[in-house]
This record gives C-alpha cells, sequence and structure tokens, in this order.
C-alpha cells in the first residue's frame, strides 16, 4: 500500500506495480496500460478529492493485478456523464482521465458518494508478442 499525498508518492507506487507487474510476467504493452491507469487515478486524489489517499496492489494468482484506489475525499460528480463520455471539464485538466483509465483496464468499479471514492481495476495478462 503506498499513501498518496504528493507526486512523488505516485512515482513511488507505480514503480512497485511495474515490479509487480515484471515479476508476472506481464507484457510491457499491458504494464504500460497499468501504469497510465494508476496514474490517472492517483493523479485524481491529488487534484479534486480534497484530502489524501491509498493505492494497493496484489498479484490474482499469476494471471492479473488488482488495484484499489480509494480517498475519503468529496466524491465524484456528475459520475454517470464522465462515464458516458462528456468531457466535465475542470480547471485541472481534460475529463479525459477516469474514462481513459477505465478503457486501459480489464474490470473496473467506481463506488462513490460524499464519504470518499474507491475504485477497484482489474488487469489480466494477455498475449505477450515479441
Ligand atoms: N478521486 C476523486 N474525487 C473527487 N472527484 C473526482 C475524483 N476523480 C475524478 N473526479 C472528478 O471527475 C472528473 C473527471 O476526472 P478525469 O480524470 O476524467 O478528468 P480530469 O482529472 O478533470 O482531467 P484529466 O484527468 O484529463 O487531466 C474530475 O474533473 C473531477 O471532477
Ligand atoms: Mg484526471
Amino acid at each position: 500500500m503506498v499513501v498518496i499525498k504528493s507526486e512523488n508518492d505516485i512515482r513511488i507506487a507505480i514503480n512497485s506495480i511495474r515490479l509487480l507487474a515484471k515479476s508476472l510476467d506481464f507484457s510491457n504493452v499491458d504494464m504500460q496500460k497499468i501504469i497510465v491507469a494508476v496514474s490517472e487515478l492517483t493523479q485524481n486524489i491529488l487534484d479534486h478529492s480534497g484530502t489524501i489517499g491509498i493505492v494497493k496492489f496484489e498479484a490474482i494468482g499469476t494471471r492479473g493485478i488488482r488495484i484499489v484506489v480509494e480517498d475519503r475525499g468529496k466524491g465524484i460528480d456528475q459520475l454517470e456523464r464522465i462515464l458516458q463520455g462528456h468531457k466535465v471539464y475542470s480547471q485541472k485538466g481534460l475529463g479525459l482521465g477516469l474514462l481513459g483509465a477505465k478503457r486501459l483496464m480489464d474490470e473496473f468499479t467506481i463506488d462513490t458518494s460524499k464519504e470518499g471514492t474507491k475504485i477497484i481495476a482489474v488487469k489480466w495478462k494477455g498475449k505477450k508478442f515479441g
């Protein structure tokens, strides 16, 4: 588990996830997808939650990685619209990170309320080319 309270914590989390993906023999493409998704979700904690958060990750056997990103912040407003691909502009970015992260992962569940946000994402090992 890594506590996310600064950009440096995001780097620390990503380095650990990279090592886990490597140890499970994930392809570089899958590893990049996981890294981008985790970067976006953890950056959202810093940009939007109004508080700090955590990221946890674990192997699912030898074929998958489960990532949990959680904060006790203000929750995601207009989640429906965001997931439908409507850009919900903020001062902080383009409004594409959350949906992008969802598309990069194989399973993606979001639980958000005024008490905070918990996202559980899974990536399964794909075929390895080259
Ligand atoms: N952890 C969170 N807590 C509260 N609100 C969030 C959280 N994550 C996302 N949001 C809300 O969802 C919106 C969409 O997030 P998304 O990552 O897609 O876009 P963005 O962060 O605004 O821009 P980008 O990621 O493209 O830089 C954000 O603008 C913010 O309002
Ligand atoms: Mg974002």
